[in-house]
């Protein structure tokens, strides 16, 4: 079926708008159903756009009245969003007053209600929600802010900047005024009017200002925020340390929201974040929580650099914040999980970080890249903005910074960072304006090559062979790139590609590496630089034939291909200097093993697989969060893209079979590492004690798996007598996964005890969406999910127990969701037709879970088309839903 496709916005159809805004002043009167917003524009002429009227945006806004300095507009022209004012002169004064209602407000797009309180989200386009605006990141205006609302619900009144007067007013209500002193463009506006409480700490800044740091949450969550502060105390220490970046305010503020689409938002001065990546204490939170809450208020708090001192052109330019932004968290959490690791544990803390980064890239933009929604981390064309905040602008953007970073040296990356401030710091810019300026601070370094890595679509191949001479010792490496066709891309052109590569030789060490023509060795990693379709190094003064040891650190988003037999990737699993290569040895190990059990349900796990795993598992000398990365099995997602055809319900079988062949065979060593990954003492936060518990966790994963009776009494004992939430979840997830009679139970006692914990209970949704049936006589998982989304505590309105359970069944359980009657399709499209009604951003995240779905089986593909067919004739279907589905059909 050829759909029709709803207008798509060009990238290269950029025009500055003839009017932008230098000032505006907001005044909100705040009730729940009917908000009146008067809004006071100073608009100027543009002298760098051709003459027009002034552009304003607005929707779903009941207009009260408009004036142009005072008096009734000469000319208005509206279409659809778009509200076109005549005016003469340079500069004229636009009051606008709507009225909004945000209790009916269920997209969380805009001002809405969450719990009483009011909160606003304006990325992308949300601000035309609010009011009529010229709503692009190119017009950044300063704002001045006054609220209204009623004192009793809504005591505590927030916006951007500083807070310059506030008051009572008659009738109970009471106001207050906020002005930014920076210029900002609309999206990064914000306001909160709720009943909230902050936990606050005064800190200085690397020129000695003091500045009040807030976090704003529900009192009865004032115990669970120390280390949100923590987090921002430490990323306002990195930036000043690194990038010699300070908080440009007096005042920084937090607030957490339970209903809230993404992760969190950089409004200035103001950031709003979900309380899933803010709220955590031991008992509620695991490791991982810990390290997300770490790494987003990090993220947020960054942009105020990158993003808003600087921020986007267009919405085009999407990943010059926001790739470059996870490029700094990423960076920072590596750092402060070395720090704490202390000089020994540094360098694998840091590997461990990396190898979770690349773990996401490969699950979530790999297959992204490989489908019909595939697009060059600076898109070209877009339906829904909304659509494009994807793991390819985020994390391959991020990937793209960090391969800048690798060419330019820290120190280069660095100087061209202090000139991207100097030139452009107030202003909205492009993609090419950072690169170029990043040339520009290394002696002209040539990146017009790299520049394809911006309009490239694709997951690049790099196909590697080596020719060993034993004649001259010499080995030579070929290289050859190539990446398939993508949407609408057919002719790709070479990349730029750091390949760091070492020579392992025969003893397991690392070979001293020199290249012909060089005239002594130099280190045993270096970058190879590859630029041409096929380009060949060729490597003098070796001994023996080494093995190689390609893209360390995972140097280039690509996938590598390289002719390995099973010897050699146990060598490399057993040897490989560089911990990410070590890890991807077992990873491609296991994945080789997986999908040919997959291939032939007869087929057994090799016993030299075996043998390797149980090398690696028992090797005390490695770091224990290392093992534990590298003993979990590679993602069934990830799997699946390389399955050709996928066929989710043979890979399950496969999985469920390697799973107890590893737990049954290894059990012992499972129960002993167990047992030794203690970790003794009350709760902290530490790279050590989590790698502990992860390795610990993991054991009782495999042991359940397997049925293992010591193993389940472990499990149930470690979740009777848990003292934090990771090894009581832990537990509870090994025995939900197994057939262990007491499952139900423990899913029950962790359900009293948390019953009143929203967090919480997304885990406990999470974990049942996410079962596996592991006795074929078990009910279908989407059962139970019908079930629980009749538990008092589920809510199709709230975003995170969508994504806890349906996105769950949807993206992290592919041998369940696919059950070969299609009854979860069917229940996809149910989800997605009512989801789209409230909320069209939630809806068209769920909606991207079958977007590849002609990699699968021609049984399933028929099933699925039905279902994206149905869901594409649906009435009221929103643009965002609209572009997913239509661009799978196509
Ligand atoms: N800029 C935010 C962040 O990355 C994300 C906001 C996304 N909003 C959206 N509507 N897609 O930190
Ligand atoms: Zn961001």
């Amino acid at each position: 079926m050829k759909t029709e496709h709803a207008p798509s916005i060009q990238r290269a159809d950029y025009q500055p708008l003839a009017w932008k805004v230098e000032t505006v002043d907001l005044h909100f009167r705040l009730e729940p159903e009917s908000t009146v917003v008067t809004n006071r524009m100073l608009c100027v002429r543009n002298r760098e756009a051709e003459a027009g009227p002034i552009r304003l945006w607005g929707e779903d806004l009941e207009r009260l009245s408009l004036t142009v300095d005072g008096q009734a507009p000469q000319a208005v022209r509206e279409q659809g969003a778009l509200l076109e004012i005549e005016a003469d002169g340079e500069r004229v004064v636009v009051e606008v007053q709507t009225r909004i209602n945000p209790k009916a407000n269920t997209t969380l797009s805009g001002l809405y209600l969450s719990n009483g309180g009011f909160f606003t989200q304006c990325e992308a386009e949300g601000f035309r929600r609010i009011t009529c605006f010229p709503d692009r990141p190119d017009v950044m205006a300063r704002f001045t802010v006054t609220l209204e609302a009623d004192r009793k619900t809504c005591p505590v009144l927030l916006s951007n900047g500083n807070l310059v007067e506030q008051g009572e007013l008659p009738g109970g209500r009471h106001y207050a005024k906020w002005e930014d002193p920076f210029p900002k463009p609309s999206y990064l506006f914000a306001l909160v009017a709720a009943d909230l409480v902050a936990y606050e700490r005064t800190v200085e800044t690397m020129s000695g200002r003091e500045v009040l740091l807030q976090v704003w949450v529900e009192a009865g969550n004032l115990d669970r925020v120390e280390h949100a502060m923590d987090s921002l105390v430490h990323s306002m220490r990195w930036d000043e340390e690194t990038f010699g970046l300070e908080l440009d305010l007096d005042r920084f503020m937090i607030v957490a929201v339970a209903d809230f689409n993404m992760g969190a938002m950089e409004n200035k001065g103001l950031n709003i974040f979900n309380t899933k990546f803010i709220l955590a204490k031991p008992d509620t939170a695991t490791d991982v929580d810990y390290e997300n809450v770490e790494s987003v208020v990090a993220h947020e708090y960054f942009h105020n650099w990158t993003g808003n001192r600087v921020t986007c052109r267009d919405w085009f330019q999407l990943t010059l914040k926001e790739g470059l932004t996870v490029f700094r968290d990423q960076q920072f959490s590596a750092d402060m999980l070395a720090r704490a690791a202390g000089a020994e544990g540094a360098a694998s803390a840091c590997a461990v970080k990396r190898i979770d980064d690349v773990r996401v890239l490969r699950a979530a933009q790999f297959p992204e890249d490989a489908g019909p929604m595939a697009h060059p981390i600076r898109p070209d064309s877009y339906q829904e903005i909304n659509n494009f905040y994807t793991a390819t602008v985020y994390e391959k953007g991020a990937e793209v910074i960090r391969m800048l970073h690798t060419l330019l040296g820290p120190e280069g990356f660095r100087n061209g960072m202090d000139l991207y401030f100097s030139y452009f710091d107030g202003q909205a810019v492009t993609c090419d304006d950072f690169v170029e300026v990043m040339s520009e601070a290394n002696n002209g370094f040539d990146l017009d090559q790299f520049m394809h890595w911006y309009s490239q679509a694709g997951t690049p191949r790099v196909k590697a062979s080596g020719q060993w001479n034993a004649a001259d010792g010499s080995y030579t490496l070929t290289l050859a790139q190539s990446t398939p066709a993508t949407p609408g891309e057919h002719a790709k052109l070479p990349l730029v590609i750091p390949v760091a590569a070492g020579l392992i030789g025969p003893d397991g060490r690392d070979c001293p590496l020199q290249l012909e023509g060089e005239s002594q060795p130099g280190p045993t990693t270096r970058v190879l630089k590859l630029t041409e379709a096929s380009q060949s190094f060729r490597f003098v003064g070796l001994t023996a034939e080494p093995v190689p040891s390609l893209l360390r650190g995972f140097s280039a988003p690509v996938i590598l291909e390289l002719d390995e037999d099973d010897a050699r990737l146990a060598f490399r699993m057993a040897h490989d200097a560089d911990p990410c290569n070590r890890w991807d040895a077992a990873q491609r190990y296991a994945e080789r093993v997986a999908l040919a059990m997959a291939a032939d349900p007869s087929a057994g796990v090799p016993a030299a697989f075996l043998d390797a795993f149980r090398a690696l598992l028992g090797n005390a000398a490695l770091d224990p969060a290392f093992r534990a990365q590298a003993l979990a099995l590679p993602g069934e997602a990830y799997l699946l893209e390389r399955m050709k055809p996928a066929d989710p319900l043979a890979l399950r079988a496969a999985l469920v079979r390697l799973m107890r062949t590893l737990g049954t065979s290894l059990a012992a060593e499972w129960l002993s590492t167990c047992e030794a990954m203690q970790v003794p003492g009350p709760y902290r936060y530490h790279p050590g004690d989590a790698g502990r518990r992860a390795l610990a966790n993991l054991a009782l994963r495999y042991l359940a798996a397997a049925g293992n009776a010591e193993g389940l009494a472990l499990a149930q004992r470690r979740f009777e007598g848990a003292t934090n939430m990771t090894e009581r979840f832990g537990a509870l997830a090994a025995l939900v996964q197994s057939t262990h009679p007491a499952r139900e139970a423990v899913l029950a006692a962790f359900h009293a005890r948390y019953r009143d914990d929203a967090l919480v209970l997304d885990k406990w949704f999470a974990l049942q969406a996410g079962a596996w049936r592991w006795d074929a006589a078990a009910a279908p998982t989407l059962a139970r999910v019908k079930a629980l989304m009749a538990d008092a505590a589920f809510s199709l309105s709230n975003p995170n127990k969508v994504y806890a359970l349906l996105g769950t069944y949807f993206r992290a359980n592919p041998g369940e969701f696919h059950a070969a009657d299609g009854s979860g399709h069917v229940f996809w499209a149910d989800q997605v037709i009512a989801l789209n009604a409230k909320n069209p951003q939630v809806a068209a995240r769920m909606a991207r879970a079958l977007e590849n779905w002609r990699h699968f089986v021609p049984a399933l593909q028929a099933s699925i088309r039905s279902q994206l067919e149905r869901v594409l004739a649906s009435p009221d279907l929103s643009p965002d839903v609209a572009e997913v589905v239509g661009k799978a059909l196509d």
